[in-house]
């Protein structure tokens, strides 16, 4: 039994003629491209392949300083509502496209997207509502309004109107000339999530139980509580000018970055305006300026008024009535009014999704 089982042992042990052969042969060597390779085949990666000594000391972003002028803008609104028809568009918006971005995507910052909307009188852009929240500050026009959940809101230059996440949204145009807004979305972040979903009303239009003016009028001097959070959709620029006028006659209400700056806040919780964008309307007094900050949150500026310049990194970008700019995270910034007039600039900043992941950083 033991002479069999050593048998047994010994033709179990006995080597393969390739393995002799790789005995007498030198063991040849891995490498850091053929670890690479099988890994690859495993769906693995080494964190060698980074090309990292380490992470950076700041946060980077390729979102770059950039100016649209409303000319270029205006132009190819015209030009899209001579050949674009809501009838086999959407909407007939135009882009603003960041040239530090990847051009398939046409977003206007990593988190942000800013586009120009036009309506030719007696037009409908259908009634839908998607993931990405949208807000709107109207620039040019009248007899315009947005439907939203049922509640009209007639839009006026100045005005904000927000479509928050999934909130049923159609516009037309009643007026007698064509109308323009900025349109805000937060469209690149929600799809850095994979959230982005849309759907169509079953009508063109919704129809209209209320109006904003009446949500307005309710609201009063009792905001609190018991109003629904998805009621108030509509910041007047009659309310909001008045509002801004009067910070100015308090000189400790002047901001050191942002001259006087108010934030459109949530009526009901205070909080900010949507949850992934504050949007806010600053005037910066004639012949002064901010000094230099920067933060982690990516600003867009609308100018509704005036002109001046912003001097952003290296570079100084100088904007007038209907320019639009991006101020990108952690450059330095300052604004500047050199002219003999106020200028009133509208932003949208991606501060509260930083602040609710507790990554928004301010330095100055
Ligand atoms: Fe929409
Ligand atoms: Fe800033």
């Amino acid at each position: 039994m033991e002479s069999e089982a050593g048998v047994k042992v010994e033709k179990h042990k006995r080597r393969l003629p390739t393995e002799t052969m790789a005995m007498n042969q030198p063991a040849q060597k891995d490498s850091i491209a053929s670890l690479d390779h099988d890994m690859a085949g495993k769906n693995l990666s080494g964190y060698w392949r980074l090309g990292m000594e380490g992470l950076p000391n700041h946060p980077l972003t390729t979102v770059q300083p950039c100016l649209w002028k409303w000319q270029d803008v205006y132009d190819s609104l015209i030009r899209a509502g001579d050949v674009i028809s809501l009838e086999n568009s959407e909407r007939r918006v135009v882009r603003l496209v960041n040239p530090g971005l990847d051009q398939r995507h046409a977003f206007a910052t990593h988190t942000i997207q800013v586009s120009f909307q036009f309506v030719k009188p007696g037009e409908n852009a259908r009634a839908h509502r998607h993931t990405p929240a949208a807000l709107r500050f109207f620039i040019q026009g009248n007899g315009a309004y947005t439907t939203v959940n049922g509640q009209q809101c007639v839009m006026e230059p100045g005005d904000l109107i927000l479509t928050p996440k999934l909130t049923w949204h159609d516009h037309s145009n009643d007026g007698h000339a064509p109308v323009v807004w900025l349109d805000g979305l937060d469209f690149p972040l929600v799809t850095a999530l994979h959230q982005v979903m849309q759907e169509r009303y079953p009508e063109r239009r919704q129809s209209i139980d209320k109006s904003s003016e009446d949500v307005a009028s309710s609201l009063g001097s009792s905001i609190g509580p018991n109003l629904p959070l998805t009621d108030f959709f509509h910041y007047k620029w009659r309310d909001t000018e008045p509002a801004l006028r009067a910070l100015t006659k308090s000189p400790d209400a002047r901001e050191r970055f942002d001259g006087y700056l108010l934030d459109y806040r949530n009526p009901v919780t205070g909080g900010p305006t949507m949850t992934t964008i504050q949007c806010a309307v600053q005037l910066l007094p004639a012949k002064q300026e901010t000094e230099t900050h920067r933060h982690t949150s990516t600003v867009m500026y609308h100018v509704f008024r005036g002109s001046g310049a912003t001097q952003i990194g290296e570079q100084r970008f100088e904007w007038r009535q209907g320019d639009t700019f991006v101020v990108p995270l952690w450059y330095d910034h300052r604004h500047m009014n050199l002219a003999a007039d106020d200028a009133i600039l509208f932003s949208m900043s991606d501060a509260p999704a930083l602040k609710a992941l507790g990554l928004y950083r301010e330095e100055f």
